[in-house]
């Protein structure tokens, strides 16, 4: 393990934030073992996790309904990485439900062999970053970033806990055939929220009607979700979160933040990195 600095640690070439990571269990991910029925959801952090994790969990409402035993989305659809005090999975009824920022050697082998579904959201990553600085802001054990510029070339680097978004983007999309992903975009979901729920529901082979694709929508519009006490993560600990994982959930809010050179000198990186990937990613709606 190398540290990066007081807040990060590098783990088999991964990025974590200390706080999170237990080594032991980073290592035991390699003897999970994986169900046909265990439904992934795999992003980059800031790119739409809590927000698809309400819209797969409200497809899939009627298959987890022990509000007792998971009260919320994070006890519904637990983070792969992060114990949460409870590592013991295999117990658990099917169908589980996970979410991870892992890259893909990270992941259990499983994953490879018994194709169970994944859904991978992507988001442009002007607005991640973007994101992602605020967030920083407000989780008390991440590192307070004294300017944009500065939290700007961190991203860059891949110094931020998830590591590059450049290389987490290339990972996940070029070995997507080694798996059974659904490949989704961030902007696509603002656009047409309810395209997006249909794609899900037939992917993850929960063929709903109109009127239930409908109910899903309606849960997940940022509205609703931000009023919504079991989605919207305010159920944090004030000591650990002091601001709002529902911040702004809109495509192009980097222009309020980049400066033109900032703009200027992301775009040619970006050109530099992802010259060879076919991926579009939308920056802004006009
Ligand atoms: S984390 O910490 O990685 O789990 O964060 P993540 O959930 O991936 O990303 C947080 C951003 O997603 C936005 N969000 C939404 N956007 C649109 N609609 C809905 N319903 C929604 N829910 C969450 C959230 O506001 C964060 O983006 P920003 O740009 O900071 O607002």
């Amino acid at each position: 393990m190398e540290k990066l600095n007081e807040y990060l640690s590098k783990y088999k070439g991964y990025v974590f934030a200390d706080h999170m990571l237990l080594v032991e269990h980073i290592d035991s991910l390699q003897n999970f073992e994986i169900r046909d029925s265990d439904v992934f959801l795999v992003t980059y952090p800031k790119s739409g996790t809590i927000w698809t994790q309400n819209i797969i969990m409200s497809i899939c409402d009627s298959e987890c309904t022990d509000e007792t035993e998971f009260p919320n989305n994070l006890e519904k659809m637990p983070w792969l990485e992060y114990p949460q005090g409870h590592t013991d999975y295999s117990t658990r009824a099917s169908p589980r439900f996970f979410a991870s920022h892992l890259s893909t050697a990270l992941m259990p082998p499983g994953l490879r062999e018994k194709k169970p579904k994944i859904v991978y959201v992507a988001r442009n990553p002007k607005d991640v970053a973007v994101s992602y600085f605020h967030f920083c802001r407000a989780w008390t054990q991440l590192e307070t970033p004294r300017s944009f510029q500065e939290f700007l070339q961190e991203f860059i680097a891949g110094e931020v806990g998830g590591s590059s978004w450049f290389d987490h983007i290339r990972d996940w999309y070029t070995h997507r055939d080694d798996f059974n992903i659904l490949f989704l975009m961030y902007e696509d979901m603002v656009m047409d929220l309810k395209t997006a729920v249909e794609k899900m529901s037939r992917f993850l082979g929960r063929d709903l009607n109109a009127e239930a694709v409908s109910l899903v929508v309606d849960k997940s519009t940022f509205k609703n979700m931000k009023k919504d006490p079991k989605a919207n993560y305010e159920f944090l600990p004030e000591d650990v979160i002091q601001g709002k994982f529902m911040r702004k959930g809109t495509v192009g809010d980097w222009k309020n933040t980049f400066t033109v050179a900032q703009s200027e000198m992301f775009d040619e990186i970006y050109q530099e990195k992802m010259k060879d990937l076919p991926l579009k990613f939308i920056w802004d709606i006009e």
